[in-house]
């Protein structure tokens, strides 16, 4: 058989796939999520997020020592509120001796050049599990926005580098943007949690965080998955008010929407391997159905391939782990 052009001569050996391939994943594209609680030497697993922990400052601050040793050059910072501390306002957000504000400040003392980002929305301080100030059964947008700039600015005072806004409120890049000014903060970014879909595969997070809505779900502020212009429309918008990084969330069953998002801005594309895509995995792995390793490598080549310049995933120490970072 005569053929002119063999397409397989260029997937030979290791070394060839190695040379022609398209897409890199490394240590410094990842960002790792961090689930931060009260107290000293606490550890505990989160029962749906099988190998990972939520852990009191002290142990935070050594995992994020850890974790920049082997390359990592992000954490994305979340804490778990005392119930006696939430409420309608979400008030604790902003308290500058919160625990977030002091993990902030903790991780910056002991790891200065990490990169400190902060997940900015009321889910974990109010009462009603949701990401906005209620009232009347109703999430009120521009209420909540002035919330968010308080706790953006917080946040920001305490030294965090970015902040992350996951609420999907309307306007709030804008604001925080003009609030960060206001105040001085002309050095703090913006990662605008810009297409957050309105999805199931959170579950596994809110169980972490003890975050779920109380009442009703998240629909009314996040996307509704069978839509992929409003992606673009929710994006450029963010770009617009001033946002650094923009983020596509979850990522797996949103692939088409990290590439749609990345033909069309010009800033820093992320993705979100959310709680439940982790879960997923660990679980077939755990059944012996997959093999986990080659799982996890696949997804974050997968993500990255379709457009992600960054990705928040709970696989980061699998990850250094497997590249034997
Ligand atoms: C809070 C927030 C959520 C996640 C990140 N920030 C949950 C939600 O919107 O209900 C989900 C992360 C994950 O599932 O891994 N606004």
């Amino acid at each position: 058989m005569y053929l002119q052009r063999r397409n397989r001569i260029l997937r030979q050996s290791p070394a060839l796939r190695s040379m022609v391939a398209e897409t890199t994943l490394l240590p410094q594209h990842l960002i790792a999520p961090l689930f931060i609680d009260e107290g000293e030497g606490l550890v505990t697993e989160i029962a749906s997020m099988p190998g990972y922990y939520r852990r009191s400052v002290d142990g935070t601050v050594k995992e994020a020592k850890e974790l920049w040793a082997k390359g990592i050059r992000s954490v994305l910072l979340f804490i778990k509120c005392k119930d006696e501390w939430k409420d309608n306002t979400g008030r604790e957000a902003w308290n500058d001796n919160g625990l977030m504000q002091r993990s902030i400040k903790a991780i910056k003392m002991a790891v200065p050049d990490m990169v400190v980002m902060t997940d900015v929305a009321l889910d974990p301080y109010s009462s009603y599990g949701h990401d906005g100030i209620v009232e009347n059964g109703q999430i009120v947008n521009d209420p909540t926005v002035e919330a968010l700039v308080k706790m953006s600015i917080s946040h920001a005072k305490a030294g965090a580098d970015l902040v992350a806004p996951s609420d999907m409120m309307d306007g709030r890049i804008g604001a925080i943007r003009k609030g960060l000014e206001e105040n001085g903060f002309t050095n703090t970014g913006i990662m605008a949690y810009s297409a957050k879909y309105a999805s199931c595969f959170y579950g596994p997070f809110r169980d972490a965080l003890d975050s779920a809505p109380g009442f009703g779900d998240k629909k009314t502020y996040q996307m509704n998955y069978a839509n992929r212009l409003e992606a673009i429309k929710e994006t450029l918008l963010d770009v617009e008010e001033g946002a650094d990084i923009v983020m596509v969330k979850p990522a797996l069953s949103y692939l088409d929407i990290i590439r749609e998002v990345k033909n069309q801005v010009t800033v820093p594309v992320s993705a979100y391997n959310i709680s439940g895509e982790y879960a997923m995995i660990k679980a077939a792995a755990k059944m012996g159905w997959i093999d986990e390793d080659k799982a996890i490598l696949e997804t974050l080549t997968s993500i990255r391939r379709a457009g992600a310049d960054l990705i928040a995933t709970y696989f980061v120490h699998d990850f250094v782990r497997i590249i034997g970072a």
